[in-house]
């Protein structure tokens, strides 16, 4: 059965290969993708989601959302995704525009279509995910649930505390995480867990499907982005996030009472994630990616970039 689903993302290298991955399965059905600043600023994300759905073949709508986060400036992130933001690969300009509703419109309506079955997959900063639910308090009672690539539980990736995701707007995620909706956070404890070794990158690069060729260039860019920070392997945070979409059996969480960090500058945008205890007077809010196994994550992409079909685990 198809799931119905919005992507939230700001393309970005790694969102790049979580689009093709989420058009190749048939399990999904992309009702649509928002855009927000992140990675890069809005008006290129946003030619760059457009780019890459022309790409992939895929026919959905993308509403442009959010062009700086609620409270704080925007900073991209280009160094880890390279000039123009998709690692280098420049595709052919689409001559399709966005739609007129924002984004936060846009993802209301949808939910309202799809009668609580819709799925919320967040790939970027999560301010049009906060402004859609601060525009439509009732919203949250019309999602099924929201996945979110960002945070974690350990250390960060743009500060020593804080991932990027979360640290570009804090804010944005404190609201998301108040929301009462079902949340999953896949961050960065397990993507740095579900890595691909040279040696994936070699097997998935032998694959044939109608991608092969682009692929190469966003991994062997990832490869040395990576390199260049001592880590001989590559994350794939934003793809690891649709997979888990995808498979629910991929990841093993544990539902916590998780809290962002809004007030100190210096630990901006961590996120601290406490078993639900009685002393804590906190509900349980987010179900914690905590363990992912690594060759299951690759077995999954191969099958499903081949055939569309998730294999068994
Ligand atoms: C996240 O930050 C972005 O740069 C990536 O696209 C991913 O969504 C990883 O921390
Ligand atoms: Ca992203």
């Amino acid at each position: 059965m198809h799931r119905p689903v919005i992507i939230d993302t700001d393309p970005g290298v790694d969102d790049f290969i979580a689009l093709m991955l989420a058009k190749q399965s048939d399990r999904l059905e992309i009702r649509g993708v928002t855009t927000v600043a992140g990675n890069l600023p809005l008006e290129i994300v946003t030619q760059n989601a457009l780019n890459i759905i022309d790409f992939l073949d895929l026919h959905v709508p993308v509403a442009k959302g959010a062009s700086k986060p609620l409270k704080r400036q925007q900073e991209s992130a280009e160094a880890f995704h390279g000039k123009g933001g998709l690692g280098g690969v420049v595709l052919p300009i689409s001559q399709n525009r966005y739609v007129l509703q924002p984004a936060w419109d846009f993802i209301d309506e949808q939910a309202r279509q799809a009668e609580g079955r819709l799925e919320l997959i967040a790939l970027g900063p999560l301010t049009n995910v906060a402004t859609a639910l601060l525009k439509y308090p009732d919203l949250k009672k019309r999602l099924k649930c929201i996945t979110f690539m960002g945070g974690s539980t350990g250390g960060g990736n743009r500060t020593p505390y804080a991932e990027f995701n979360i640290w570009a707007d804090p804010e944005a995620a404190q609201i998301v995480w108040e929301s009462g909706i079902p949340l999953r956070m896949v961050g960065l404890d397990i993507t740095l867990k579900g890595v691909l070794k040279a040696q994936d990158i070699q097997d998935v690069l032998r694959l044939e499907h109608p991608y092969t060729l682009v692929l190469r260039y966003l991994l062997e860019f990832l490869q040395q982005v990576n390199a260049r920070v001592g880590q001989d392997f590559v994350p794939l945070h934003d793809a690891l996030a649709v997979a888990s979409v995808i498979d629910a059996q991929l990841l093993d969480y544990t539902l916590g009472c998780g809290i962002v960090e809004t007030e100190s500058e210096v630990y901006r945008g961590r996120t601290i994630v406490r078993k639900p205890l009685l002393e804590n007077r906190q509900q349980p809010n987010v179900w914690v990616g905590l363990d992912v196994d690594r060759e299951q994550f690759i077995h999954l992409l191969k099958g499903i970039l081949q055939t569309g079909q998730t294999p068994n685990l």
